[in-house]
């Protein structure tokens, strides 16, 4: 005969459940279906660990257990990560989360002792710590990886120098820029991008641990122990704001999210460039995939994956705030939602950093399509506006006189480097050559000398400046790493 769930407590669940005296009948199966989070928050394991041991040592330093059992549960810890490195940890989702897991595991290898582990801890400053450790390590990740990408794209920028394209405004030719100006201009947003992993990294140094499940605890803990043995500079402040805050969480989906949508517009370039219409780049096999039913296309997938993927990054950004928005003081179980838009974002922009890093590296470039599509002399209307200008005539007018050049030219079916001096001096007595003479693109190029602008000198120290900085970084970055590495 069937046993009725409801009261059957040797059913999974209901007997193994640490949460003891309280409960007499077993979880619901569906509730216990609905509420596990294991398969999802295992990937806080190593974290969780390595804040057990930290707190076990704590307990034996300030003597509210005995050393021996420091050592039981320390070594038993151990061997529990060594099962799940070695992927022989039985998960069980009876036991909700990743937590119970551990600590139910413990206790069938170490015995009762097993049970002093929890001693002065609740799983809300559990996982809160998890979550920083986590964060910590993700953030110092992200960093690295943009890094790597942010190299290549200078490394990009020194080959083409002296290779020059369109630039577009509302994708129309604009004004002519060299490619190397046009990878930097990638590598400057994603420098930003990496700042704002590198600012959360330095606002994750407060330790929750010893906050408890809301009020701290009657023990006599000692939180500076268990905060330096993690690698944070102090305990946190206030235990209620420990464990009800998720803005963290919130600031890594954040960065994630805007460097995302950053990636989805150098992937969206690459996108159209690599079309038969610009054939500007040759993107290499390796990143490239084919049509199951047209033998001829090569298509740009990894990229389109890079753009459609921005959406799941924004899409777990805003899934977080509104699940945060309306709780009260202190945690919410709705809080258990922050882990799968966290894990999706961190592995989402991992893989994309690295597919569009490889796509870039690898990529040929289509010199003479782009020199062809930069050869339009209207792209230095500007700069013929701008030669007035130098002779005293207000810009506006300047602008008016040149319009005027650019509608002859539509009208006549001529390109602007046709007129001869005769004919510009018609359109502005100020004109001192024919227009052939005067739309010249080095010269137009080596007149934008300005800091941040196109010209050889300007592009050249760009990329020095670039790679100086990437080299300072880069040891700044591993420097870090020790340092979040010393304390795994
Ligand atoms: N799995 C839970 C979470 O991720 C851990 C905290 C559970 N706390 C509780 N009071 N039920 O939020």
């Amino acid at each position: 005969m069937a046993k009725d769930p409801k009261t059957d407590s040797t059913r999974a669940g209901g007997s193994t459940k640490l949460w003891g005296g309280r409960f007499s009948g077993a979880t619901d199966p569906t509730v216990e279906r609905f509420s596990a989070s294991v398969h999802f928050d295992k990937a806080l394991a190593r974290y969780d660990i390595r804040g057990s041991i930290a707190h076990a040592q704590m307990l034996g330093k300030t003597e509210l257990i005995p050393g021996d059992d420091v050592e039981a549960l320390v070594s038993g810890l151990k061997a529990i990560e060594a099962d799940i490195e070695a992927g022989t940890f039985p998960f069980d989702p009876a036991l909700e989360d990743i937590h119970m897991n551990i600590e139910s595991r413990l206790r069938e290898q170490i015995g009762p002792v097993a049970g002093r582990l929890h001693t002065g801890r609740s799983r809300n400053d559990q996982v809160a710590t998890d979550t920083a450790l986590y964060l910590r390590e993700t953030c110092w990740a992200a960093q690295m990886s943009l890094l790597s990408f942010r190299q290549t794209l200078v490394a990009r920028a020194s080959e083409h120098i002296d290779t020059i394209l369109p630039g577009y405004t509302h994708l129309q030719r604009a004004q002519p820029v060299r490619l190397a100006h046009h990878w930097l201009a990638y590598a400057e947003m994603l420098e930003r991008d990496s700042e704002r992993f590198a600012d959360l990294g330095r606002r994750i140094r407060r330790c929750p641990l010893g906050a408890g499940a809301i009020a701290g605890s009657t023990l006599p803990l000692d939180r500076h122990h268990t905060a330096k043995a993690l690698g944070f500079e102090e305990p946190t402040r206030n235990s209620m704001d420990t464990v009800a805050s998720r803005d963290l969480t919130l600031e890594f989906l954040s960065a994630t999210a805007i460097c995302m949508v950053n990636l989805s517009r150098i992937a969206e370039e690459l996108v159209i460039w690599s079309s038969t219409e610009f054939n500007f780049v040759t993107l290499a096999d390796a990143y490239s995939t084919g049509s199951s039913l047209m033998p001829q296309k090569k298509n740009p997938d990894v990229p389109e994956l890079v753009r459609g993927k921005s959406g799941r990054a924004i899409g777990n950004l805003v899934s977080l705030l509104t699940t945060m928005k309306g709780l009260p003081l202190a945690y919410n179980r709705d809080m258990q939602e922050d882990k799968e838009p966290l894990f999706d974002s961190a592995l989402t922009l991992r893989d994309s950093i690295d597919v569009l890093n490889g796509s870039i590296s690898t990529l040929q470039v289509c010199e003479a399509a782009m020199a062809a599509a930069a050869q339009d002399p209207m792209l230095l209307a500007t700069d013929l506006a701008e030669i007035l200008v130098v002779e005293n005539v207000p810009f506006r007018e300047a602008h008016e006189v040149v319009g005027k050049m650019v509608g002859q030219c539509a009208r006549d079916g001529v390109t602007l480097d046709s007129f001869s001096l005769d004919e510009m001096q018609a359109f502005h007595p100020a004109f001192s050559a024919p227009a052939s003479e005067l739309l010249n693109l080095e010269r137009s190029f080596e007149r934008r000398n300005l800091v941040g602008g196109t010209s050889r000198e300007q592009v050249s120290r760009a990329v020095e400046i670039a790679t100086q900085d990437l080299h300072t970084q880069a040891i700044e970055l591993e420097a870090a790493g020790q340092q979040v590495e010393g304390t795994q």
